[in-house]
């Protein structure tokens, strides 16, 4: 069998249009570029996404899991999926306490409901569900879980900009991060956002974002003495600069566009995948909406190292999300694991591919990145 042509189809290709750049432009000739309105009107635009009453737009989703995890003065365990970004272990360590980490469901990949229940002991005191690849997490049973144990329930939601779960949209279930890194649903390049329902942990991650100091710098302009910062708790520099939440606000009027373009990306790909041998394509789950953030199929003998080089010969941008999990990377290879054991988190991060995902691509690039991976598979020998 012979590869197919060359052709460059990235993994990802932000979707930067006129709107985006005009808007960013008047605000860089407008002076003010570090926190202004335009970060509010971000957080009233994740307001009404989520239904969350507040609202934080911050420098990165990572920060956005941490803030979550420390406003609530968590210092016991949390639980989450070892089949994650080593950014959301690590937010849990940054914040001071211990993650316990779980396995997955092999179909959503997203952390299993009954492996949560089984690893919530004594020290447990939130959950971090994970939300994988545009497709939340089973969220009753998890949310019941949280509820009936008195847990906190904290949403990485980095990647899954505009999914629902029965109807009920991310960040919905508990605190909601999000991240804007450019291959999300929608980008600033680098950046991210905490949506909560509780007051004290919006008020506590406000302040933390900007040093400790409770009052914003549009508030203090109202006030008699501008001037005057008062630092209630030791914060950190999080904040987003104006410059990329005013580029957050254009490109949030474009979610349901872009979310229908990788819909109809996904939709080729799954109907070009159907019954091909050597890999299992991607499920949506019951009563789920998928914003297929990233598209990605399980290789099921094939030496995957071989077949990514292969795709990338011909010019398909492929990769891996995620290995290795969480318990594999040196950092965690102490960790606390579930009693449920790890053993499909084990053989999806062995087996998964990422391949190429964005609402710009054509026809012909999804048709290209088909025959490549028909190809790979053709002639890639057994792991
Ligand atoms: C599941 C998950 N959590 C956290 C992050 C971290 O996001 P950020 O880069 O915005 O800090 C990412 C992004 O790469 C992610 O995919």
């Amino acid at each position: 069998m012979k590869p197919p042509a060359h052709r460059d189809v990235p993994l990802c290709r932000p979707q930067i249009g006129p709107a985006e750049t005009k808007a960013v432009v008047q605000v860089l000739e407008s002076g003010w570029l570090a926190h202004g309105p335009k970060n509010h009107e971000l957080e009233k635009q994740f307001q009404a996404l989520t239904g969350a009453p507040y609202a934080i737009a911050m420098n990165s989703c990572t920060s956005a899991l941490q803030l979550a995890v420390q406003a609530r003065a968590i210092g016991g365990e949390v639980i989450l999926p070892s089949f994650t970004f080593v950014a959301s272990a690590n937010a849990v360590v940054t914040a001071g306490a211990t993650p316990v980490l779980v396995d997955i469901d092999p179909v959503t990949r997203c952390a299993d409901p009954a492996a949560i229940e089984a690893a919530v002991g004594p020290r447990t005191e939130a959950v971090m569900v994970v939300h994988y690849g545009g497709q939340l997490a089973d969220m009753a049973p998890i949310a019941k879980t949280c509820e009936r144990r008195g847990l906190a329930l904290i949403e990485d939601t980095a990647e899954t900009i505009g999914a629902t779960y029965r109807g009920r949209p991310q960040g919905s279930f508990g605190d909601g991060c999000f991240s804007f890194f450019p291959t999300k649903n929608i980008t600033t390049g680098e950046g991210g956002l905490l949506t909560t329902h509780d007051a004290d942990v919006h008020r506590k991650a406000r302040a933390l974002i900007a040093h400790g100091i409770e009052s914003t710098t549009l508030e203090r302009e109202k006030a008699e003495k501008p001037w005057l910062r008062a630092a209630t708790f030791a914060g950190y520099n999080f904040r987003m600069s104006h410059l990329l939440a005013t580029l957050g606000v254009e490109q949030m009027k474009r979610l349901d566009e872009f979310n229908a373009g990788r819909r109809r990306v996904a939709a080729r790909y799954l109907a070009a995948l159907a019954g091909m041998d050597g890999i299992e394509a991607p499920a949506v789950a019951e009563g789920r909406t998928h914003v297929w953030q990233m598209f990605t199929v399980i290789v099921r003998e094939a030496d995957r190292t071989e077949l990514l080089k292969k795709l990338r010969s011909v010019g398909v941008g492929a990769s891996v999300h995620f290995d290795p999990p969480v318990h594999r990377q040196p950092r965690y290879r102490d960790a606390k694991i579930g009693p449920s054991g790890l053993a499909h988190t084990e053989r999806v991060a062995e087996r998964i591919v990422t391949l190429p995902m964005d609402p710009g691509m054509s026809d012909a690039d999804v048709d290209h990145v088909v025959a490549a991976l028909r190809w790979a598979l053709a002639t890639t020998p057994r792991a």
